[in-house]
């Protein structure tokens, strides 16, 4: 051996998985000043799960396909959130994007699973390891919180509490692993149109801002079982979503009868999220789901998973 270290292999590729994140305690809070709404939520990370790839492009330029789980509905140009986070990455190196970005969906799209954020997220870590790009902790998590409320958490994934808008976090230390049967629905929600319903729905006094995630922060430490953790479930914004898409109730109500520990909507919906035991029962729940029909798509999750920048 001569001592000399080999030059560094030039990336060909960088692949990242990034999971969907769900809300077990949503709270949403009144508009502020800037339209955003203040949250107290805790988001969880679960193991569905897109996948980016990047390489080297011969031609400068941000170059988007996607394949999976409603590919051809996303925009592939700069409205779509992954080139606006190649491109944030690129400004920050200081140099000119020259990539190729492959989104593989597995996330539904629009479906209050922060699909859109997790694939924003994929792009930042895959960039920045493509081109080399030293970047910090703080810096990496200032790029996600310009490109979404959501995309922070994409990065990170895990367990947290976020306030602000979302984007300001603080991890927490679960202790186990719980088991999800996600069913998601032939309808989307946009996020804003159901935040709007929120205000509509609070206007005429329905709804309340459920400000305090002590109780099942607490039980993501203490590794409650599931049984209590079904208890613990909140989403303000679950009026909203099934006030805009009502059929969500009987998917919901379906899932209950099936044996389901809770039924909770997902964020801003549709998707509809049923607690489950542990994997036995998601796994016979899931079958019981899928023969009932009423929703596209059942699929197994599990959490919490790691974020590619955890
Ligand atoms: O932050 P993000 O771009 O993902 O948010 C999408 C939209 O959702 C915002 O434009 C806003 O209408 C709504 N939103 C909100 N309050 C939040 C997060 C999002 O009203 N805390």
């Amino acid at each position: 051996m001569s001592g000399q270290t080999a030059p560094a292999a030039p990336h060909a590729g960088v692949s990242v998985d990034v999971p969907a994140k769900i809300n077990p305690h949503l709270g949403v809070g009144d508009p502020r000043a800037d339209g955003y709404h203040a949250l107290s939520t805790v988001y969880q990370a679960i193991s569905l799960h897109d996948t980016v790839t990047a390489e080297k492009r011969e031609e400068p330029g941000i170059e988007i396909t996607i394949s999976g789980e409603g590919a051809g509905d996303l925009p592939t140009g700069e409205a779509n959130l992954a080139h606006k986070a190649a491109k944030l990455v690129a400004l920050y190196a200081g140099i000119e994007p020259a990539v190729k970005l492959h989104l593989n969906k597995r996330i539904p799209v629009a479906g209050g699973l922060a699909g859109g954020s997790a694939d924003a997220a994929g792009a930042l870590v895959a960039c920045a390891r493509l081109w080399d790009v030293a970047i910090g902790d703080a810096e990496l998590h200032r790029l996600a919180a310009g490109l979404g409320s959501d995309v922070p958490f994409c990065l990170k994934g895990g367990t947290a509490i976020g306030t602000g808008r979302g984007e300001e976090l603080t991890p927490v230390r679960a202790k186990g692993t719980w088991h999800w049967v996600v069913a998601t629905t032939d309808t989307r929600i946009s996020t804003p149109e159901c935040y709007k319903e929120v205000d509509r729905l609070r206007e005429d006094g329905i709804g309340r801002f459920s400000s305090d995630v002590d109780p099942i922060v607490r039980a993501f430490e203490s590794g409650a079982d599931a049984d209590t953790l079904a208890r613990l479930l909140v989403n303000d914004m679950e009026a909203a979503a099934v006030s805009l898409r009502p059929q969500l109730a009987s998917l919901m109500h379906g899932g209950l009868e099936e044996g389901a520990l809770a039924a909770h909507v997902s964020g801003s919906g549709p998707t509809i999220l049923f607690l489950a035991t542990d994997v036995k029962h998601a796994v016979a729940l899931a079958r019981r789901i899928r023969m009932r029909g009423g929703a596209r798509s059942v699929h197994l999750a599990h959490g919490p998973v790691d974020g590619p920048a955890a």
